[in-house]
This record gives structure tokens, sequence and C-alpha cells, in this order.
């Protein structure tokens, strides 16, 4: 990417797009009618969500409690799964009431701009008549506080909600949705020729199928794959819409059903049981004061990578997770996840686990990166209980601090190297330094979420994903194995510990054996067969995140060429103008769906690139990657290079997290006695493994004087 346009690129973030408003409308009563008009229309639609909205917006309630259990459904069904894995664990009543205003906000904004011949109505006015259901209320921050927030308010000290919990997600590019006002009530849905976009499980079945398994990598293990699913769950979460407590079913049978939450498509007859593939829209909240403007969807995650995946992102969320008292996680039995409501996080009939995320359970290996963390949150807790810590709160905050921090350091300096190379670390200037401090905070720089980010380009791990979940035993030979799609949302294989699988056995196997390559194909068992509870009734992955990022409003391709300072292609062809990031079959692919390059979806695109040299992604994609890590670094007051006191780490404190890597933490949280230098690259390739007692523990002693200061600032 040539830097100028790059500059470019920095400051169109920071100055934080809004949507163009056309001219101010033209008074105030025409507000009013355009608000009140909205208020009955969406308190039809939302039941519930009036009363939530007014009691957030009058300071009554905010975002805590934990959400009942939803009624199970007396069988699981693809729908009913896919929904519990978009449940709504925490602060269920803040979630209500945002979804709520973010309705209200963008049908008013339309009703306004109808009446008005398409002008957006004047900002102070419209948010004025807002202010009776607008539940974001920023909270007053201490910038002394010690420790992160649960919801990751206040980071920013100057926009306390700038990547707090229930925020919307953020947007690089303005949307390009397909209603008249472009606020998003219809998605992208037609080609720049005026007829409706391909199907997605046609665009699937062009570009993402092998037929069979796709190839395996030649280098890097399932534990990447794995642990960068683990870091999706940390910085985002987004809730599908609900009909109250029901999920909602897009099709009945062949038909799509009609309902401004559904957005169903066809497939091809043969594919699955039914020509219907069922698809509901992601629910949207409100930016802070209620401006008018199009649909943002909901982030339940915080956005920053402070491992919230773990401990939760609410207050009642953390606390429901942690020992009374002890400073401790809740464990369950040999020390894997606690139990969790039944009906909530895993299949009907099976005892769920519960952690800082509701999807832990979404396949096996997810769930082993869980446990890892767990593990060390409490091995670290009890070493700081030896070294004179007794006070619970402490324990907990310090402990979670320093495991964030070796999180953060093995992301940036073993992770997202591999995915994005040398050259992208360093255009997004990335990389940590060997020792010390490395101070890059901006308090300008927003670290939100990218929309286009979560609905598109981080989705690339889906292409990383194999077939199945194995076992081996302590020498590292094969002991089981079962195909992956018998395993989605099931916790029997992790429970499993007296007979072939587990935790251990099935990190033994991560560790060792290829990734899927990281390639335009993906998997038949998440292609074909996600989610599937008899034949052939199964999701297309691949098929959901085209859609779900035309649901999202996420623009065309081209477009994310020219942010990226490439060029668009004008053509289907791989020479001059063209597809010139793509081999030819895979343009050749892309012509055979799409009327005009400028149709191309972004996941669709961004997947079929040629890989970018030393990267696990083509350039578009490890532009969005790479500009959206930068912001996670120097947008986070607590990034653990930061020096700021005092919250920072001590300079000998620092020394040792950076002496971490995730090998070292499986050989201290698992029951493995080598490991590679690195669990990303596999010794099948040659990378020798290495003793445990030869990587660095993580030596607590630079913590031994704190209590002191702790208590000063409590
Ligand atoms: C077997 C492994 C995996 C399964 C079964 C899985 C499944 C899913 C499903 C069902 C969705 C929602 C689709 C929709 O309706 O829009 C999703 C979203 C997503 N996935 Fe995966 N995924 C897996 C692995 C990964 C990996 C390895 C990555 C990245 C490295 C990843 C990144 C994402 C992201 C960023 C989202 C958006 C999440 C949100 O907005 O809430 N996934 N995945």
């Amino acid at each position: 990417m040539e830097s100028k346009n790059f500059l470019v690129v920095i400051l169109l973030v920071l100055t934080q797009f809004t949507e163009p408003v056309k001219s101010q409308g033209p008074t105030n009563n025409s507000i009013a009618a355009a608000v009140s008009d909205a208020a009955r229309e969406v308190s039809a639609r939302r039941s519930g969500g009036l009363v939530q909205a007014q009691r957030a917006a009058s300071g009554q309630s905010g975002p805590q409690g934990m959400a009942a259990p939803p009624a199970a459904s007396p069988v699981d069904t693809p729908v009913s799964i896919h929904a519990r894995f978009f449940s709504r664990r925490e602060a269920p009543d803040f979630v209500e009431a945002v979804g709520f205003a973010g309705d209200l906000v963008t049908t008013a904004t339309a009703n306004f701009a109808e009446r008005n011949g398409g002008a957006l109505p004047d900002s102070a006015e419209f948010r004025r008549q807002l202010v009776p259901y607008c539940p974001m209320r920023s909270p007053v921050c201490n910038p002394n506080d010690l420790y992160r927030t649960a919801n990751g308010s206040c980071n920013n000290l100057r926009n306390p909600l700038w990547g707090a919990s229930f925020t919307t997600q953020a947007r690089f590019l303005p949307p390009a949705y397909g209603d008249e006002f472009n606020l998003g009530s219809i998605p992208r849905r037609k080609s720049i020729t005026g007829v409706p976009l391909p199907s997605p499980r046609d665009i699937s079945n062009a570009l993402f199928n092998t037929g069979t398994s796709p190839p395996r990598s030649k280098r890097f293990s399932i534990a990447l794959t794995h642990f960068g699913q683990f870091i999706d769950h940390d910085f985002v979460s987004t809730p599908i819409l609900r009909d109250d407590d029901q999920d909602i079913d897009c099709c009945n049978g062949n038909t799509p059903v009609i309902r401004p939450e559904c957005f169903s498509f066809s497939t091809p007859p043969g594919d699955f049981k039914t020509t219907c593939m069922p698809f509901v829209r992601s629910d949207f909240g409100v930016e802070p004061g209620c401006i008018p403007g199009p649909r943002n969807q909901i982030n339940q995650r915080t956005s920053f990578l402070d491992l919230s995946v773990a401990y939760g992102n609410t207050l009642d969320g953390q606390k429901d997770l942690r020992e009374n008292g002890t400073g401790r996680l809740l464990e369950g039995l040999n020390r894997i996840l606690p139990d969790g409501p039944p009906g909530t996080e895993c299949l009907n009939g099976e005892t769920c686990f519960k952690s800082g995320d509701n999807r832990p359970a979404e396949v096996p290996m997810l769930t082993v990166i869980h446990i890892i963390f767990l593990r060390e949150h409490n091995n670290i807790v009890e070493r700081l209980r030896s070294l004179g810590y007794s006070d619970g709160e402490q324990l907990y905050q310090e402990a979670k601090k320093i495991l964030t921090g070796v999180y953060q350091h093995i992301i940036y300096t073993e992770y997202l190297p591999v995915i994005l190379g040398d050259e992208g670390m360093d255009i997004f200037g990335l990389r940590s330094t060997p020792s010390g401090f490395n101070t890059q905070y901006n308090p300008s720089v927003n670290a939100a979420t990218r929309n286009s980010f979560g609905a598109a380009a981080y989705r690339f791990g889906h292409s990383l994903v194999g077939s199945l979940v194995e076992s081996y035993n302590e020498d590292f030979t094969p002991r089981d194995k079962e195909p992956m799609e018998d395993h989605f949302f099931s916790t029997r294989l992790i429970r499993n510990f007296d007979d072939k699988f587990g935790p251990d056995a099935i990190s033994r196997w991560m560790t060792t054996q290829f990734k899927s390559k990281s390639d335009r194909f993906l998997t038949p068992a998440v292609r074909n067969r996600l989610f599937q509870t008899m034949p052939k009734n199964g999701f297309d992955l691949s098929a959901l995140n085209i859609q779900r990022g035309r649901d999202h409003g996420i623009p065309a391709y081209n477009r994310w060429r020219q942010f990226c300072g490439l060029h668009a292609a004008q053509h289907f062809g791989t020479n001059y103008n063209g597809l010139t990031d793509h081999d030819s079959l895979s343009a050749k692919a892309l012509k055979s769906v799409y009327r005009s390059p400028d149709d191309i979806d972004l996941f669709a695109g961004g997947l079929t690139e040629k890989i970018a040299p030393g990267a696990l992604v083509g350039p578009t994609f490890r532009c969005l990657i790479g500009f959206q890590f930068m912001l996670f670094k120097t947008g986070d007051r607590f990034f653990y290079e930061n020096n700021f006191y005092p919250t920072r780490f001590s300079a000998a404190q620092l020394q040792q997290i950076k002496k971490q890597t995730l090998s070292a933490l499986y050989c201290r949280t698992m029951d493995v006695n080598t490991m590679p230098e690195s669990s990303f690259d596999t010794p099948l390739a040659g990378k020798e493994r290495k003793p445990c007692n030869t990587f660095p523990g993580l030596d607590l002693k630079p913590w031994a004087n704190i209590y002191n200061s702790y208590k000063g600032n409590k």
C-alpha cells in the first residue's frame, strides 16, 4: 500500500466516518412527529423494548443482569442452534433497550427523510426528542483506577464508551444498504446493474467448494485456527434479532418468510433438504446520544483485547464466573470450564459450559483454548497468594491483568506475524519491542471493532477450519478421531476424560497436526453441514458470511480495495486494471457468478485473493485485519506495553510478560511434556519439540511488593 494513501485512510478513521448529511431538516415539529410515529411503529415491533429503553434512559437500569436460559426448544434444529449461538447471556434488558433505541433512531430518521425530500433531521433537535428512549449513558471515569472495567468503558477517558460492550460496531466506510435513504431497513441486495445479487449459496458453490476436505497447511497447526477463533470471540459478538423469546425461522419449507427480521436466500435444488436457507438479520443499536443515522449492529463484547471472552463483559457476568472471595475463576471437574445452565450454550440434553462468551462449546478445540486461560488464571492466583496476597479482589484483578498482558503479547508477537507476514506487521506498526515499554497509545483512536472486519475480513479463519476432532496420546501418537460436524456446541468430547478425548489429549493433537490450508476453500463440515441435525438440513457458513455482509450493509469488495490504497477491478481478467491479486481460476469463478466486478461481496473477493508474501491472507484482508489490530493496540490505554502510571506493568514485570509464549502456557496448563518452540509451528514440518522445563516460567517475584499501592488506590 502506498504510504500517502495509507495516511489518508488513517485520517479518515481518526475523524470517525459519519454518514453525509444532505441538508438540515425544516422544522422541529416535523422531527417530533417523525419520532413519535416511529415510537408507535417500533413499539408494535418490539413489544418489551419500550419499557426497557425508558428504564435505561432514565438511569434505572444499565448493562447488568444475567439472561434467564431461553425457553429450550424441545429438539435441536440448525435454526435453534444458530439462535442459541447468538443468545444474549448477559444484560438482556439492556440489549433490548439498545435494540429498541436503534430501531427508533433509524425508523425516525427514515420517516423524516421520507417527508422532507431525503433530508436528514437536525441532529440537536433529534437528540432532544430521543432523550426519553436513549439508553447510552456515559459513565464518570476515575483516571487513577488501576484496572480495566468489566464492560470496557472508561478505557478512553475522553470518550468513555469507545469500545465498551453493547455499543455499536464502528465503520471504516459508510454502509451500502438497499433502501432509498441508505438507513438499513433493506440490506444490500442489488447488483449495480439493478438486478438482484447472486444467491450466496451459488457464490459459495462457485468459489469455496473443493468437493472433499480442502488441502492442509504444510507448516501451521490447528492451534493457530482456534486461538484465532478465541480472539474473535474476545472482540465481537453480534446478536441476531429475536421475536420476544422465540427463535425466528425465516424459511417455511422452500418458501422464504417475509418479515423485517428475515433475509433468507435460495439454494439450488438437491444441495439441501429445502431450497431456502434461513437467515435472521442482526440486531442493531445506537450511538451515545442517539444521533440520526443508519443501522449499526451491536457488539456485545468489549472491543479491546482484554480477555472478556474468558472473564465476561459486565460486572454481573464476571461475578457469575468467579469463586467467592478467592480471586479464582470457577472450574468444573478436572479443571475444565464450569457448568452453565442447561439449554444455554450447548446441545439439548448435555451439561453446558459457561465462560465470558456464549460460544465456548462451538467446537471442542475452542473449548481447549478457553481451558488454557482458565487454568492459567487460577495458577497465577495461587502463586500471587503464596507471595502474600490475600485480598480476593486484588488477586482476581492482578491475575487478570497479568494474563491479559501475556495474551496480548502472544497475539502481537506470535499470532499476527503468521497471519499478516513481515510486511503487514511493518505497514501497521504492529511489532512489540523485544524488551521495555513501547507506548503507542493515541487517545484520538477509537478501538471499536469495525463492522467490515468482524462481518467479513476476520472470517478468513473459516478457511483454516478442518474436518475432524482428534486426540493424541502422551507420546503424540494418534488415539482417536471424530467428525467435527458431530460436535458443534457439544461438550461431550471435552468431558470425556477417562476414555479417548478430554482437553489434554485434544490439545496434543492441536499442536501437532497441520491445520487446513489458508485458501478459498472451506471444509464441507462447515460449508454443507454446519449445525446439521439430520442429513442435508445444515447451514453453509461461507454463504452466511456473504449474506451477513449484505445484512450489515458492508460495501462491495472494490470499495475496500480503494480504501486500502489498492486499485479497484474494472474487469474480471487478471491483467492490468482487473483482478490483479487473483489467480485466473479464482477470477473465472468470480466472473461465473457476479455481473460486475463492482458487485463482488467483500468476503468473496477477499478470501479468493492470492496470499500476500509471508502472510496467510491476501492484500485486502491483510489491510483490514492489520488496520484493526493497529486500532486495538493504539486505542487501548491498558495495552500491555504502555508506560502510564499507575496502570502500567513495572519494567521488571513487563520483562517477565515478554518472555511468555503460547507453548509455555500449554506446558503449564495441559498434560504435555514437550512442545515446539511455537505452538503454531507443527513438529510435523520438522520443528523440534522441546521439554516443557526449558520454556520460560512466569516469575512473579516482580509482583511481590504491589500490595500497598493497591490499597492506596482502592
Ligand atoms: C469450527 C470452527 C468455527 C465455526 C463452527 C464457526 C462458526 C461461525 C458462525 C456460525 C458464525 C456466524 C455466522 C453468521 O450467521 O453470520 C461465525 C461468525 C464469525 N466467525 Fe466463525 N466459526 C469457526 C471458526 C472461526 C475462526 C477460526 C475464525 C477466525 C480466525 C472465525 C471468525 C468469525 C468471526 C469474526 C465471526 C463474526 C462473529 C460475530 O460477529 O459475532 N470463526 N462463525
